[in-house]
């Protein structure tokens, strides 16, 4: 790899912009901190330096500098991070130079797309004119196919045929889910490609559109590369367009995205019928703060709404929601009431604690006064839950107007409520990680490590030292360390950073060294107490070795000769 590219461009911008763009930092002192986006967490525990080029999160202990951080956050492969930090800065990082990272998985990403040009020449050509028509009824026109890629299998098994033509074996092909003992998984199926956040396909949906009787959606096979409960439908298009709309609206299926898209509303993705999961919702919860929810009218839709509205709750975020008539999914909704109306709803969604009252409401009978007492106890439990002061008084007001009793009955009560529920909270944020305590000289070598890695002449001076690292993985790190500078002639942690990640002990030994703050400024003092507390260690080991030889040992005058070696090596001879 060219290290000097990577470099350049790494220089070039600044990570607190690129960190800055995606979660919100706050300067204190030199630093600046936000909430970090790899564990779960709403206290800002991750620093990003200017200074150095790097965040390091106190919490998850998460590190690395500006290609890391967007490797991570973004979950795009080295390339990718290049080729978007390059047209940033304006370096055409010529592409084909660039080894990829992984690609244990290409073959496989292959097989997609050969099946998705096979499906879609299908449904392009005369054999498609059914499926054709099933769609346009559906008023799915040829602009839509095209944008989503949609396309076509048959009733034959060409397209295991196509891919054994193209050098896959029995094995591949049973891998990729496509295809199984020689003949296609997918059989007179409208195809739409499904893809990773990545906008990569990495699996296909199957729908029947003439043989009723079978299973309405066929999804591929959970495969190495596709896994539903990490996926979202649409993510890699929402991704861009829910930042400018500020945004996100989840739906049920990808036929509800689809047709969103027909009316211009793009910020949106949909859960794939699974019910969500904590993967999914680190997911969403980076394209925006404001969520709304948009599952089918129905009972499981409303069920599912209940559900998801709680999950992200426990993030401590309050979504919003779209009622739709029962009988609606957002498809429906969209086809049959056009675009205006769908937007009203979007402008007009509920937050999730009143629609969480509102459907405690339609459950409960207000005729009953036992009953009508419990939900004005439940609404107030729920009100208990918002912080924002406005919504509250609205809620309150509402009720007392509703139900005909004084708001300041309603106040007293609510007060009591909060006061009950504020009291457990509050318990203890830390992590429960066991910190190990390090030992003197672990922490010397990590600090050596870091002074080498910010000031070019404590490398020069270490050299010199020669010192003994009993551990490999501190070998290789010094090792290089002291090949990187020579070979660049100037180094620093940001940079050394990238060229260490594939090599998996370098990159563990700057984790930890990153991990904690550390002193800024060496002083040859402190640089000589950290010589001695490695010179100390080796020291220590070897006396151990010889004083284990002794008890081995028989004959006395061996004995003697190792006790004389270990004394000399106490003075320091
Ligand atoms: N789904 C599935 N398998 C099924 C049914 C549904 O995997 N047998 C998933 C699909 O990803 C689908 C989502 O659940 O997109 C929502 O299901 P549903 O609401 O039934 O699909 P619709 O979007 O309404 O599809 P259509 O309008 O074609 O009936
Ligand atoms: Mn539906």
């Amino acid at each position: 790899m060219k290290n000097d590219i990577v470099n350049d461009i790494r220089r070039r911008v600044d990570i607190v912009d690129i960190i800055g763009e995606r979660i919100p930092l706050i300067a204190r002192g030199k630093n600046f901190f936000g909430v970090c986006p790899f564990h779960n967490d709403s206290n800002p525990s991750m620093c990003v330096s200017r200074e150095k080029q790097i965040y390091t999160c106190f919490s998850c202990h998460a590190t690395g500098n500006v290609y890391t951080f967007l490797e991570n956050y973004e979950h795009w492969d080295f390339r990718e991070t290049l080729k978007y930090l390059g047209d940033l800065v304006g370096i055409d990082v010529g592409y084909a130079n660039y080894q990829k990272r992984e690609g244990k998985f290409d073959k496989i990403y292959e097989a997609y797309r050969i099946a998705l040009k096979y499906y879609q020449n299908n449904l392009a050509s005369s054999v498609g004119r059914e499926a054709k028509v099933y769609l346009n009824n559906r008023k799915i026109d040829d602009e839509v196919i095209k944008e989503f890629e949609i396309g076509l299998s048959l009733s034959n098994n060409d397209l295991t045929k196509l891919l054994e033509k193209k050098d896959y074996t029995l094995l591949e092909l049973n891998k990729c889910g496509l295809s199984s003992d020689n003949r296609d998984i997918y059989h007179d199926r409208i195809m739409f490609p499904l893809y990773d956040i990545n906008g990569k396909i990495v699996a296909f949906s199957g729908r029947i559109y003439k043989n009723n009787d079978q299973n309405k959606y066929l999804n591929t096979k959970e495969t190495d590369v596709f896994k539903k409960g990490h996926m979202l439908y649409h993510y890699h298009i929402a991704r861009e367009v829910a930042r400018s709309e500020k945004c996100v609206i989840i739906m049920e299926g990808f036929m509800d995205v689809i047709r969103a898209s027909t009316i211009g509303v793009h910020n949106t993705i949909a859960l794939m019928g699974t019910a969500l999961t904590q993967e999914q919702i680190q997911l969403i919860k980076r394209l925006s703060s404001n969520i709304i929810l948009c599952l089918d009218g129905d009972d499981p839709g409303q069920a599912a709404t209940l559900q998801a509205g709680e999950l992200f709750l426990k993030e401590k975020i309050e979504v919003k929601v779209i009622v739709l008539p029962e009988n609606d999914d957002p498809d429906s909704f969209i086809l049959r009431e056009g675009e205006e109306r769908f937007r009203s709803l979007v402008e007009n969604a509920i937050y999730f604690s009143n629609y969480k009252i509102r459907s405690l409401r339609r459950n409960t009978n207000l005729q009953n006064d036992k009953e009508k007492a419990f939900y004005i106890d439940k609404v107030l439990e729920e009100t208990a839950e918002i912080s924002d002061e406005i919504r509250v008084e609205i809620i309150l007001k509402n009720l007392a107007k509703e139900f005909d009793i004084g708001y300041n009955t309603l106040e007293m009560r609510f007060r009591e409520k909060k006061e009950k529920k504020e009291k457990p909270s509050s318990f203890i944020t830390f992590t429960n990680q066991v910190i190990k305590e390090k030992t003197k000289y672990v922490k010397a070598v990590e600090n050596l490590i870091y002074f080498m890695l910010t000031y070019d002449w404590v490398i020069t001076e270490t050299k010199g030292k020669h010192l003994i690292f009993p551990e490999e993985k501190y070998r290789i790190t010094m090792n290089e360390i002291f090949y990187y500078y020579e070979k660049y002639g100037i180094i620093t942690i940001a940079d050394f950073y990238t060229y260490a990640l594939d090599k998996q002990c370098v990159k563990e030994v700057l984790d930890e060294v990153l991990r904690e703050n550390r002193e800024s400024v060496v002083t040859a003092v402190l640089l000589e107490e950290l010589y001695k507390a490695i010179r100390e260690n080796s020291l220590n080991l070897e006396i151990n070795r010889l004083k284990k030889k002794i008890e081995e040992e028989l004959d006395p005058l061996e004995q003697a000769r190792l006790a004389e070696q270990i004394r000399k090596l106490r003075i320091g001879d």
